[in-house]
């Protein structure tokens, strides 16, 4: 078991965050880990703009290009900067720190954000704070759209973070202090939605199309193989290999099956995920007791999971957390709530500082 903590000489008292100023501090937040630039602004953790630059330059090649993904962050990052400032309404002397993802990520691509965030902070001489990607993606759950209104769980909530990059099952002590209590030995769930609908030509990022294309199919027509894995991991490279013989097989009896099926093959696919991922986070909820239950990572947006998880809340009495669909996906947001929270933590990073491309939870 892996605790999120970056900083490896702080305390547990430092996790109540209380006594410091909490007025007027405004947070620039930076993202690039991946395929989206993305640039906010936070104010008292309230959000003031959430600009995101995707790139459609992978479209045709079916997956993100490291190299390509560089390139565009750094075309990119001035432009989603200042717009970010500019529709927060705010001047750029107003922001009292920079928030940056330092990983994981592709390394090419947070090197962008690191030395853009770096740079930012020495030129104006505010504080920098480095901000883990997936300790992001559960904190999205605490962006305020105003002042006043928050509707997050309390503590110690378990968050199942499904991206693609990863498939974990969290629990949330606090903001700052997080244990994953099971993950995937191999492929993650978002993988798993992309690389199956690569597989019927689908267009790259493919689990938003499986997505629309399954509200019309059977979710029971097909069968897939689901893992016996121990404990609360998960893993989901079986059944990409079986979806895959399993169409391989049927194109030999008929070479238009994929056309003539895709809606119920994305229902059984989708189905299948969202069993395997609720499978295991019951199984969590049982074993901690907990029933403060939320999602979080880009395949949130995913509506299958979504009602899965209301018909579950309901039958299991879970308190249950979606963040806004906004900031399901990779975004700045998630960042400078982050960095917000780490602020008044007093967690703040050198200039010498270097992205991970896998960082620790
Ligand atoms: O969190 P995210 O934007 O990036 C990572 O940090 O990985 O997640 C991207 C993943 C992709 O695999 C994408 O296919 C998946 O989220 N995704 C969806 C949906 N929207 C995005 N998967 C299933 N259904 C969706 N509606």
């Amino acid at each position: 078991m892996q605790v999120i903590n970056n900083n490896s000489t702080e305390t547990m008292e430092n996790h109540s965050i209380s006594n410091k100023k909490k007025q007027n501090i405004i947070i620039l937040g930076i993202e690039s880990s991946c395929d989206d630039t993305s640039a906010a602004i936070i104010k008292d953790g309230v959000i003031l703009s959430n600009v995101i630059a995707s790139q459609k330059v992978h479209e045709e090649f079916g997956g993100v290009v490291p190299e390509l993904a560089s390139r565009a962050h750094q075309q990119n990052i001035i432009p989603v900067v200042d717009r970010a400032i500019v529709r927060a309404g705010i001047s750029k002397s107003e922001i009292t720190a920079v928030a940056f993802t330092r990983g994981p990520g592709l390394l090419g691509s947070l090197l962008v954000g690191t030395s853009f965030a770096k740079a930012f902070a020495l030129g104006s001489g505010i504080s920098l704070i480095e901000v883990n990607h997936l300790q992001a993606h559960v904190l999205a759950l605490f962006i305020k759209e105003k002042e006043m209104v928050q509707n997050a769980p309390e503590f110690p909530f378990l968050c199942l973070l499904v991206s693609g990059g990863n498939s974990q099952i969290i629990h949330v002590h606090d903001y700052l202090h997080m244990e994953v209590i099971g993950q995937t030995i191999d492929d993650a769930a978002g993988e798993a939605f992309d690389k199956c609908a690569k597989v019927m030509g689908l267009p790259y990022p493919g689990g938003p199309h499986v997505d629309r294309l399954a509200q019309q199919g059977d979710p029971e027509k097909f069968v897939f193989a689901k893992p016996r894995i121990p404990d609360l991991n998960y893993s989901f490279s079986g059944l990409k290999t079986s979806f895959l013989y399993f169409l391989r097989d049927k194109l030999k009896e008929n070479e238009n099956f994929i056309e003539e099926n895709t809606a119920d093959l994305c229902a059984s696919l989708q189905h299948t995920i969202i069993d395997i991922l609720l499978n295991k986070l019951r199984k969590a909820s049982k074993q901690t007791g907990i029933k403060e239950i939320a999602v979080a990572g880009g395949v949130s947006a995913n509506s299958g999971l979504r009602n899965a998880l209301a018909v579950n809340a309901k039958k299991h009495q879970w308190n249950l957390f979606i963040p806004n669909i906004e900031y399901t996906m990779d975004n700045a947001a998630m960042i400078a709530i982050t960095g917000y929270y780490k602020y008044l933590n007093n967690e703040f990073a050198e200039q010498s500082i270097v992205p991970f491309a896998r960082t620790q939870l």
